[in-house]
């Protein structure tokens, strides 16, 4: 049976706190800037997961910046697993050729979805491209892509928050954290309200 999701006490452990998060968000943001001075940046995230790590860090660049934003879905999988096989839901919505990119990304994975991102952007002839990511999890790294900006390395462990989710919520949580298990083990549908 579905279990009504709480925000707080679903949380069994805070992996990154606010603090952290907000603390490394200024820090990339400077190493931003001064890597990119003199120039302008366009920063590409990717929906939904990327949206408050975009937020805050385009406000830390002190460059000037135009944004854009693609979506981008797993065929497949499960909740807690991408199968690799991507699909655009939202493609860019200007040219990129010629612009200094940088793709902004929540977290790295099995590297496949990235994978995919990059070819893909390549392909529309940018005069740069960099990767930025808030969560680096090496350990289930299935394609290595060269990332030159990171937030922090964390170890194999499904997480959610700041944007990212299981089963669509807990992307409001201001935080970072790991789910209790049994929470995990019975994930709220998607689109139903509450009895
Ligand atoms: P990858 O293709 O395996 O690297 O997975 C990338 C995407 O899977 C991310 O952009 C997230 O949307 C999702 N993802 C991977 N790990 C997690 C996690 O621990 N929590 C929430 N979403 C995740």
């Amino acid at each position: 049976m579905k279990a009504p999701v709480d925000l707080q006490s679903d949380v069994g452990e805070v992996l990154v706190s606010e603090e952290q998060i907000q603390a490394k968000v200024r820090e990339l943001g400077a190493r931003i800037s001064v890597d990119y001075a003199g120039r302008e940046l366009t920063l590409v995230s990717v929906l939904k997961g990327s949206l408050p790590f975009m937020a805050d860090l385009m406000r830390s660049i002190t460059v000037p910046v135009r944004i854009d934003l693609m979506e981008v879905s797993s065929y497949g999988g499960t909740s807690t697993e991408s199968s690799g096989l991507v699909r655009i839901l939202k493609d860019l919505s200007a040219s990129i050729a010629d612009e200094d990119v940088l793709l902004v990304e929540d977290i790295i994975d099995t590297g496949l979805t990235l994978n995919y991102l990059v070819r893909y952007l390549r392909g529309k002839g940018p005069a740069s491209l960099r990767i930025c990511t808030l969560l680096d999890k090496p350990a289930r790294r299935l394609v290595e892509i060269p990332v030159d900006y990171t937030g922090f390395t964390i170890e194999d462990r499904f997480v959610v928050g700041y944007g990212l989710d299981f089963g669509e919520f807990y992307r409001n949580l201001r935080y970072v954290g790991v789910l209790r298990p049994e929470v995990y083990s019975t994930p709220p549908a998607i689109g139903e309200p509450e009895a």
